[in-house]
């Protein structure tokens, strides 16, 4: 079993994997560490035969805050383009997994949290999830600015970057179409779970007192399910071709 410092990977007898982010008190910001952990898990667990769902969950009060803004201040330019190259690279090879994958959202899911989700085959939320886009806020005027970045120049593109760097400018308006998108990428709001499961950003919602519970319920249901035929489906939705026989290793 493969030793993580900031998420924890299990795999139970039943064949649900949880990819557990850890970070809770910076409400798991994604930075480098977590970055390639992420890759290095997804990579595994997707060559796993004992992994039959991979459930992507959040400790602590959030699912995940975005990019570790304190970490990405730090950068040079020229290394912010190399973490956005690799946030690319590792959401992308999440997406591609041929084990069916699901994020599990409940608080925050903001950023990169939400860009996380989006490379999951499908969002189930809890009923206190708030999701958004909001990277244009962390460079805008007040009182549109994040405390967290309130101290720096509104006109520095340095603070958190001038976009969604890691895929939501695709997967978001493929999920929920572009004029919604838009507006989530333009105006920096965040959706409560009631809008999100509205516009089809969320497949479905749960109380969340009984989240863990509901969220177990599912990926047991979805572990039960033949890996072949799991593979085969995404395989099938993802590149929409008619195969009548056997899925290629
Ligand atoms: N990167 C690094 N640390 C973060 C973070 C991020 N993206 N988001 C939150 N944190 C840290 C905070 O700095 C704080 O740490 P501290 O206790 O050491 O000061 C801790 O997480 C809790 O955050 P806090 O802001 O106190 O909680 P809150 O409930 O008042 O607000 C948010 C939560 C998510 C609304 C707010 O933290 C926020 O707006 N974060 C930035 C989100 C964002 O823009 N993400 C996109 C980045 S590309």
């Amino acid at each position: 079993m493969i030793v993580y410092e900031t998420i924890e990977v299990t795999i139970e007898d039943s064949g649900v994997a949880t990819v557990l982010l850890n970070k809770p008190k910076s409400l798991n910001a994604i930075d480098l560490t977590m970055m390639m952990e992420l890759r290095r898990a997804f990579e595994s667990l997707d060559v796993d035969p004992q992994a039959h769902v991979v459930i992507v969950r959040g400790s602590g009060r959030a699912f995940c805050a975005g990019a570790d803004i304190k970490w990405s201040e730090t950068l040079t330019k020229r290394d912010r383009l190399e973490s956005n190259r690799l946030g690319q690279k590792t959401f992308a090879r999440m997406e591609q997994m041929e084990t069916p994958v699901v994020a599990a959202v409940h608080g925050y899911a903001l950023g990169g949290g939400l860009e996380l989700a989006l490379a999951a085959d499908f969002i189930v939320a809890a009923d206190n999830a708030q999701l958004g886009l909001p990277e244009i806020t962390l460079s805008a005027q007040p009182p549109y600015r994040p405390k967290i970045t309130e101290d720096g120049d509104p006109d520095q593109p340095e603070f958190g970057g001038q976009a969604p760097g890691w895929g939501g400018t695709k997967r978001l308006p493929e999920r929920v179409g572009k004029a919604i998108a838009k507006e989530l990428m333009l105006t920096g709001v965040r959706v409560d779970a009631e809008r999100a499961l509205r516009v089809g950003l969320v497949n479905e919602v749960y109380p969340v007192d009984q989240f863990d519970e509901q969220v177990a319920e599912l990926a047991a249901r979805m572990a039960a399910m033949n890996p072949y035929n799991t593979r085969l489906i995404k395989e099938l939705v993802n590149h929409g071709y008619d195969m009548l026989e056997g899925h290629p290793s």
